[in-house]
């Protein structure tokens, strides 16, 4: 129970990495609010925490829109009073190629780079500015936000997308070194390709695979591998870590 009735959002946790960490913050204690805009799944991971005598709560969110955002935060207070854990997971990348094109910077249309910066980026700023006066009163919290290896390394042909988790890297580095006197820490993983909804179409395609697993350790990851390293940061075994930005990617960043 290393969660033990923490609080704690998890925006995206209908699916993937944020679905895996909900399930896992859950059975390790804590309250788990499902921040996710897909009312289906989050609805659905909900349902599947709660039947396992674990305690959840789905709250349909889009976390580019600020009342959104304001609903969910007020919503939580009323029900449980305080907010200690939030993971700033939500994202959109490949899998939304219908309706967001993954492309270099001048074939990026300007729609594509504005709505992918608002989901990837902003989504973590709207939520963390409405969560901080909350912990900071705590003198208690634990922010984590889920960025990308695309954030700390060029990946050709994915420039929104890199902007907006390079936005995430550097906007973790100084929210932790603002709101550390507040005893908020705030720390960032970077994930290497995760076998999720999000690249399931492109892992389809064998030089796509090729590339995703020419790492040390010559795998893609789980969902919950990343969910163990977002359970270590948002608990107190992390307590004196903060502004960390931790790769969990086999080993592509140490190359
Ligand atoms: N899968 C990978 O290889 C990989 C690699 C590096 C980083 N990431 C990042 O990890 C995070 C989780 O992605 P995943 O791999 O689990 O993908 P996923 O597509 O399985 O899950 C993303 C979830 O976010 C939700 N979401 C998207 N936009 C939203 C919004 N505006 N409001 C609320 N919810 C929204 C989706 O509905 C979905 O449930 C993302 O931020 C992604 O960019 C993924």
């Amino acid at each position: 129970m290393r969660l033990k009735d923490k609080v704690a959002i998890i925006t995206g946790a209908g699916s993937g990495q944020g679905k895996a960490a909900a399930k896992l913050f859950a059975a390790e204690g804590a309250k788990v609010i499902i921040a996710e805009w897909n009312e289906q799944n989050g609805k659905s991971v909900e349902d599947e925490i709660n039947l396992e005598g674990h305690e959840s709560l789905f709250f349909q969110t889009d976390v580019s829109n600020e009342d959104n955002i304001v609903a969910l935060v007020e919503e939580v207070m009323d029900r449980y009073g305080r907010i200690d854990i939030v993971f700033n997971n939500a994202g959109v990348g490949f899998s939304s190629r219908s309706k967001y094109k993954m492309a270099s910077l001048i074939e990026t249309p300007q729609r594509d780079w504005n709505d992918i910066l608002s989901i990837n980026l902003n989504g973590v700023y709207l939520l963390s500015k409405h969560v901080l006066p909350i912990m900071q009163k705590q003198n208690y919290g634990s922010i984590i936000n889920n960025s990308s290896l695309n954030g700390i390394v060029g990946v050709p042909g994915a420039d929104a997308y890199s902007a907006a988790k390079g936005g995430v890297v550097a906007l973790t580095r100084v929210m932790a070194v603002d709101y550390g006197k507040y005893n908020i820490r705030v720390n960032c993983i970077c994930p290497g390709a995760i076998d999720t909804p999000m690249i399931a179409d492109v892992l389809k395609n064998e030089a796509f695979t090729k590339a995703f697993t020419s790492n040390p350790l010559r795998r893609v990851g789980k969902p919950e591998e990343i969910a163990y390293a977002a359970l270590f940061l948002a608990s107190d075994e992390s307590s004196y870590i903060t502004g960390l930005i931790m790769p969990v990617d086999g080993g592509i960043a140490a190359q």
